[in-house]
């Protein structure tokens, strides 16, 4: 029997827990989630709203894997309550431009034996970034959303930024998780280079990866149609069957 907990009951966090039967042998232990109305219609005794309250939970119950769909905050501030406990997937994964946090992650990792998992979410391709990243010569990738989606009202077709991926993860943290994974799998956050453009034209979000290394290059264009603010109607889907692998012990990409 696999237990998971869910850090963040949005979007993300909602649709894994709905499709958690699917699992099998899975069981959940608990929603943390900082505000109650996200939470109100759940199990009282499953809900926890404090990292006091998280760490006291982790230390009663053998957790296997913490799912985090929440903000880059949440795995700054939890990492350290969740790791000596259990594996931990992150879908912020912008959190980890910040390099003092993510040499403590791996530090914690190390420690403890843990692993972090950074699943695909809203793109596909991180596994052959990763498998060719001795060859990659340059990794370049633009998400075009609505602006109203990136935060902006310009009234016509904008490049918001064009630069590298640690710049565009401070300033767009919620919009380029993606940018921050294809960062990890390849060429770093200096190394990668980021470009979001803001178009009151297009329906959905679209992703295009331009990868070039020596002997190849591929583009990988992904749209998917948002339900809320940020997330496109591919991710929640794409999470859930990506912790699906992770608790059939097929890992995917892991940090550390
Ligand atoms: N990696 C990817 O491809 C990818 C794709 C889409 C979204 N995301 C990211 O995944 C995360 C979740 O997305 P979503 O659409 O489900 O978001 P959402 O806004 O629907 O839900 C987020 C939930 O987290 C809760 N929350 C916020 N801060 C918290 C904290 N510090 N501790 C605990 N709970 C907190 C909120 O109350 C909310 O219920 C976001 O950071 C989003 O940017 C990643």
């Amino acid at each position: 029997m696999k237990k998971i907990g869910i850090i963040g009951y949005g979007l993300i966090g909602k649709y894994i827990h709905e499709h958690l039967p699917e699992l099998g042998d899975a069981e959940l232990a608990f929603v943390y989630d900082l505000s109650s109305e996200a939470t109100a219609g759940l199990d009282p005794e499953l809900v926890l709203s404090s990292p006091e309250k998280l760490s006291e939970c982790l230390e009663v119950q053998a957790v296997d894997i913490v799912v985090e769909a929440a903000t880059y905050q949440a795995v700054w501030q939890l990492a350290p309550v969740v790791l000596p406990h259990a594996d931990f997937l992150t879908f912020s994964s912008t959190a980890f431009a910040d390099e003092n946090f993510r040499a403590e992650a791996e530090k914690l990792c190390k420690k403890w034996n843990r692993r972090i998992h950074i699943p695909h979410g809203a793109v596909l391709g991180y596994d052959g970034i990763f498998d060719g990243r001795e060859l990659l010569e340059s990794v370049v990738i633009t998400t075009t959303k609505r602006p109203a989606n990136l935060g902006s009202n310009v009234k016509e077709k904008t490049v918001l930024f064009d630069g590298p991926t640690r710049e565009a993860c401070q300033k767009f943290p919620r919009n380029v998780n993606v940018h921050a994974g294809i960062a990890i799998a390849g060429l770093g956050f200096d190394k990668t280079r980021s470009r979001i453009v803001a178009d009151p034209d297009v329906e959905g979000n679209t992703h295009l990866i331009e990868v070039q290394a020596d002997g190849m290059r591929f583009n990988i264009e992904v749209c998917s149609v948002p339900k809320g603010l940020v997330t496109g109607a591919y991710t929640p889907v794409s999470a859930f069957n990506a912790l699906k692998r992770i608790v059939s012990d097929e890992p995917g990409l892991v940090i550390c």
